[in-house]
């Protein structure tokens, strides 16, 4: 090694240090495990912050890395007992961890090509996603019940299964159910009206059933973990607010519940772009007794939801067994509405 990059290796070590490490500060950090911020980087990961300034830091509220990423030094430096140049090393090497910065359109558009789509099986709800169920991003499905919000969820398990040419990506399904509604009978089913090997159907859709709101984000954590290894490509949630519904209850705990599902949101958004995956999630509607026109129901989660999910649908029943689907936001799709139903072959055109 040159004595020049010796000395800078010297340099850099001397400028991490900023904790005098004490041997008696032996409690352990608050920041770990729950308050890890979406990339799962704890705020020890950084350099320069040992335990004491990492508890400092969690106690006046800055748990997890992408808080301190977006923090001001001045801020921080209060906050950690530490200097402003110190405060400002640290911001910055949070916001390199997190990749947070610029990069050109080109590259976004690069990298956007890349995301693929699965066909519903209906045409005409294909039409209305400008041909399909996209990757990288999460789709929210909200309406009544027997709207077909779960039918569609089985539909894409087996789509996803099919070639590029046939509306699918090749790949597998990871299904989370939360209301114990899956149904492996109803894969057959699909499977068989397009001629696919049901055994094989069925050995490509891992499921799992989530029995509370912890088990759910757990179960989604690990589904985001093994995606690229499995090559799962759709990871569905049927339904994702259920859970958080049932368990908190009351006006006192709707704080609580909102952070905990935003931050559930933003692990399945962070997950679905790195694994380059299509999330399906689904979504119960409450009557909302203020409306007095229009459709007088909403769906669960209040603005958490309407923000997270990049596309919200909203399915309704129609007449006999016509069900509409209402594209309510996309950031790249116009609003518009599609016409399919529900039959023994899964979901179709009517
Ligand atoms: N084998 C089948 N053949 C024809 N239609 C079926 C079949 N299985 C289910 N369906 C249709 O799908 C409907 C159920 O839709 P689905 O379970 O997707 O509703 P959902 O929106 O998930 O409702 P919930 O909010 O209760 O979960 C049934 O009412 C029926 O109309
Ligand atoms: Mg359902």
């Amino acid at each position: 090694m040159s004595p020049k990059k010796e000395a800078d290796e010297e340099k850099d070590e001397e400028e991490m240090d900023y904790e005098e490490f004490d041997a008696n500060d032996q409690e352990t950090l608050e920041t770990s495990g729950e308050d890890a911020g979406v990339s799962g980087i704890e705020v020890t990961d950084l350099p320069g912050v040992g335990p004491a300034i990492g508890k400092r830091l969690a106690e006046s509220g800055y748990k997890n890395v992408e808080a301190i990423a977006v923090a001001s030094p001045g801020e921080l430096a209060a906050a950690g007992s530490i200097g402003e140049t110190t405060a400002t090393k640290i911001i910055k090497a949070a916001r390199e961890m997190l990749d947070i910065g610029f990069e050109t359109a080109d590259l976004l558009l690069e990298r956007r090509k890349t995301a693929g789509r699965i066909s519903t099986g209906s045409k005409a709800l294909d039409e209305l996603f400008a041909g399909g169920l996209e990757t990288q991003s999460i789709t929210e499905m909200y309406g009544s019940f027997r709207s077909g919000k779960t039918q569609i969820a089985h539909q894409l398990a087996v789509m996803v299964q099919r070639s590029p040419e046939e509306g699918g990506l090749g790949a597998k399904a990871i299904y989370v159910d939360t209301e114990g509604t899956f149904r492996p009978e109803r894969l057959v089913d699909m499977a068989e009206a397009y001629g696919m090997d049901p055994a094989k159907v069925l050995k490509n859709v891992v499921w799992a059933r989530a029995y509370n709101s912890d088990h759910q984000i757990l179960l989604c954590d690990q589904a985001m973990e093994m995606a690229t290894d499995q090559n799962a490509r759709l990871l569905v949630v049927d339904s994702v607010t259920s859970h958080f519904r049932a368990e908190y209850t009351g006006r006192g705990t709707l704080a609580a519940r909102q952070q905990k599902l935003n931050k559930h949101l933003h692990h399945l958004q962070r997950g679905a772009e790195i694994n380059n995956m299509a999330v399906y999630i689904t979504n119960q509607v409450m009557s909302r007794p203020d409306a007095f026109f229009g459709d007088p129901t909403a769906p669960v989660g209040g603005h958490v939801l309407a923000h997270v999910p990049q596309t919200r649908c909203y399915l309704r029943k129609s007449k006999g067994e016509r069900r509409i689907c209402r594209l309510v936001d996309s950031p790249n799709l116009p609003e518009g509405e599609a016409v399919f139903t529900v039959v023994k072959d899964g979901i179709r055109d009517v």
